[in-house]
């Protein structure tokens, strides 16, 4: 995590904008702020010192990262610009930020290290190293910048003897009674030596999830994230559990003057554990280019990697150059870390939403105010379950703590409960299954729908059903969960298969109504290619992304046999959505099998689109003659005459049956907008553009030929 020591350096890196004055600590989150006052500077220092001392105490924190630095630039650019105004608790140029005192002295100062934020930064860097030593640096070595906390590990003859904090550099804290939960740093070293052993202790990701699932076994709250776990786990004496840390050794007092590279391997040589047993070990670089390119690729494998890193530490590696480079009060001036974006940002919480999975599970989903993570903005997160929620105290409008790194699915991990305004409301929990609205099994941690898989057959059999879908007339939801219940129905393809005599024998289901519904479905039988691939509810695929496919491949076999590349071609179809769909294709097989052999979508080939479409197509024959052929159409407003009937979904199809591409929006590529009545903004933005502008009896004189009798 962030080294909470600013270094005065940042200083540099004065921003413009103005830092409104502190009535929440949010308030500084701005990248590009600036303290307009000497009360705005106090109170930053005071909100940095409290952050610190917390930061360094148990671990908890009311900033992220990237604003707690972004707080220390602020107060560092105010006291550049106002040097008799510095205060003297201010945190900047002291290890720890000035927040922790411990009370074993340090035999030498454990120092923190300066930070740079890119590559030109880090070039400066260098070049400054370079010129103060008056020689080129003999080599460098690039390392993680693991996220956890330092400590000093004293051996005597080979035996662990004490293990300290760092506290404020100069002294630390006892915390030898944690020693024997820490992996990687060994009672006795392979030489009996006298040395201390310098490092990091962190939670790796599995100790952090282990933790805290011993954590909720004894109702204790679980830990924000792995730092703060770390933190806490290393102070603490009378717990009745115990959760195991790692040590990783990058440093040591009273070994050979080797260089870093050297020391690192006699380290591991002792039994230590090193950052050399990762994908990230440390490398020697000869070139600062080398040294970037090593950055990156560390940065690259940050995701996969099975512990927190923060950044890179960057070193000149021989003794010599170090020796000659010296360190300040508070860094070394050989070496600095290049710090990366933080995994963790605290944002609110504005909502939970519930839905309901494949198996009924009805999962919690966090909506946030939208938070940049690592260049990702992120809007949900998972929340886990109800218990859970439960569990870390979480209320809507909270600021929390939200983590994501990589590919993986963002999480909320715990409030802040000390930033809580009054106005924070509960989170309700459903009483009945979102999706079909019966009764939910709680009696496990995973809530879920009572009906389990067949809520999905429900909510799937009703909305293959649907208007826009195989527009089955009476077979609404009463009907769907009476047929699933009955077990005559699990998904769409059963439809096609149900009898008049199975019909009868259900509640309230008379001569007539089996009738109409058994007729209802056969007439669905013969419905176009477009419905029945909507019907399947394809994720990532509604009523106009349906179309597209079908015009696209024509056929339920060409659909079928298109891999993730062939999808990408339609219009529409990133790489992402077209692996999504691909993945459904292969999973819905069987229910395609058994529609083909229904004769279900097969009867029926769409006209394909020609590739010079916006639909991509592949060139085949189409209705490129049709009396919309070339023209972008948009509808807005209510259809009335002999439209009226036609949802929007089926003027849509219309459109394209009558060789024109439909679309929602009027761009400047629209070229015919139908505007019916109230319409409004779109018919606005048509005139403005010029686009030429009908109401619905003239379109309809102009597909009429194409009208459903
Ligand atoms: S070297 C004199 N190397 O980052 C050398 N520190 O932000 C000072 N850290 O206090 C430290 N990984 O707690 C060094 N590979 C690494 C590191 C590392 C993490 C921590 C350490 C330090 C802090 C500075």
């Amino acid at each position: 995590m962030s080294d909470r020591a600013a270094s005065a350096q940042v200083a540099r890196r004065g921003r413009a904008g103005a830092l409104s004055v502190p009535g929440s600590m949010m308030t500084f989150m701005t990248e590009n702020s600036a303290l307009l006052s000497p009360a705005a500077y106090a109170e930053a220092v005071t909100t940095a010192l409290a952050a610190s001392a917390a930061y360094y105490g148990d671990g908890t924190t009311p900033l992220g990262d990237d604003e707690y630095d972004g707080l220390l630039r602020a107060i560092a650019a105010y006291e550049e610009t106002h040097p008799d105004e510095v205060l003297a608790e201010s945190p900047t140029g002291k290890v720890a930020g000035g927040a922790v005192q411990g009370d074993v002295p340090h035999s030498v100062p454990m120092l923190s290290l300066d930070n740079v934020f890119d590559a030109d930064e880090l070039a400066e860097w260098a070049a400054g190293l370079e010129r103060r030593l008056g020689h080129p640096v003999a080599g460098w070595c690039v390392e993680p910048k693991l996220d956890g906390l330092a400590v000093a590990a004293r051996y005597r003859g080979g035996r662990l003897v004490q293990v300290l904090t760092r506290g404020d550099g100069l002294a630390g804290e006892d915390i030898t009674h944690a020693a024997d939960a820490v992996l990687g740093l060994p009672p006795v070293l392979t030489r009996p030596i006298d040395v201390e052993l310098r490092g990091e202790v962190l939670l790796t990701t599995a100790q952090f999830e282990e933790a805290n699932r011993i954590r909720l076994a004894h109702e204790a709250t679980p830990f924000a994230h792995p730092r703060s776990g770390a933190a806490g786990t290393l102070r603490a004496k009378d717990r009745p559990y115990r959760v195991e840390l790692t040590f990783f050794a990058y440093s040591a007092i009273g070994l050979d003057d080797l260089g870093h590279v050297a020391l690192l391997e006699d380290l591991a040589a002792l039994g230590a554990n090193t950052a050399a047993s990762t994908a990230a070990a440390p490398m020697r670089c000869e070139t600062v280019e080398q040294v970037q390119e090593r950055i990156d690729v560390i940065a690259g494998l940050r995701a996969d990697l099975p512990f927190g890193i923060d950044g890179v530490v960057v070193k000149a590696d021989t003794a010599e150059d170090q020796r000659q480079a010296g360190n300040g009060s508070r860094a070394p001036r050989w070496a600095v870390a290049r710090k990366l974006a933080a995994e963790h940002k605290v944002t609110r919480l504005l909502e939970v939403e519930w839905n309901v999975g494949r198996t009924g599970i009805i999962a919690p989903r966090a909506v946030l105010e939208p938070v940049v993570i690592d260049g990702v903005t992120v809007t949900y997160a998972t929340l886990h379950n109800p218990s859970d929620i439960t569990r870390r105290g979480l209320m809507i409008g909270d600021q929390v703590f939200v983590y994501r790194a990589g590919d993986v699915i963002p999480r909320v991990e715990a409030p802040l409960v000390d930033q809580r305004t009054g106005a924070e409301s509960p989170i309700v929990f459903p009483e009945a299954c979102p999706r079909c609205g019966d009764a939910i099994d709680t009696s496990e941690q995973r809530w879920r729908c009572v009906r389990g898989r067949s809520c999905q057959a429900v909510a799937s059999v009703i909305y293959a059903a649907g208007r826009d879908q195989l527009d089955i007339e009476g077979l609404g939801g009463t009907r769907a969960i009476q047929l699933v219940e009955a077990g005559l129905v699990q998904d769409v393809a059963d439809l096609f298969t149900l009898t008049r005599e199975q019909l009868l024998g259900l509640e309230r289901m008379g001569e007539t109504s089996a009738a109409n519904l058994l007729a209802a479905i056969e007439t669905a039988r013969g419905a176009a290619l477009s419905r029945v691939f909507c019907a399947l509810g394809v994720r990532g695929t509604g009523r106009t992304m349906s179309r597209r496919i079908a015009a696209h491949f024509g056929s339920m076999a060409a659909i079928r046999a298109a891999d993730a590349d062939t999808l990408a071609g339609v219009d529409g179809i990133g790489t992402e959505k077209a692996r999504v769909i691909a993945a459904e294709l292969v999973e819905l097989a069987p229910l395609l099998d058994r529609l083909q052999a229904q004769q279900v979508g097969t009867q029926v080939t769409e006209p394909q689109k020609p590739a010079t479409e916006a639909t991509g197509g592949d060139g085949a024959e189409d209705a490129a003659g049709g009396p919309l052929a070339g023209q972008a159409v948009v509808v807005t407003g209510s259809m009335t005459g002999p439209l009226a009937a036609l949802s929007r979904n089926e003027m849509n199809e219309l459109i394209e049956r009558a060789g024109g591409k439909a679309s929602s929006s009027v761009s400047k590529r629209t070229t015919l907008l139908v505007a019916g009545e109230k319409a409004g903004s779109k018919r606005t933005k048509a005139e403005e553009l010029g686009v030429r502008i009908i109401d619905p009896e003239v379109f309809a004189d102009l597909v009429a030929d194409l009208l459903p009798a």
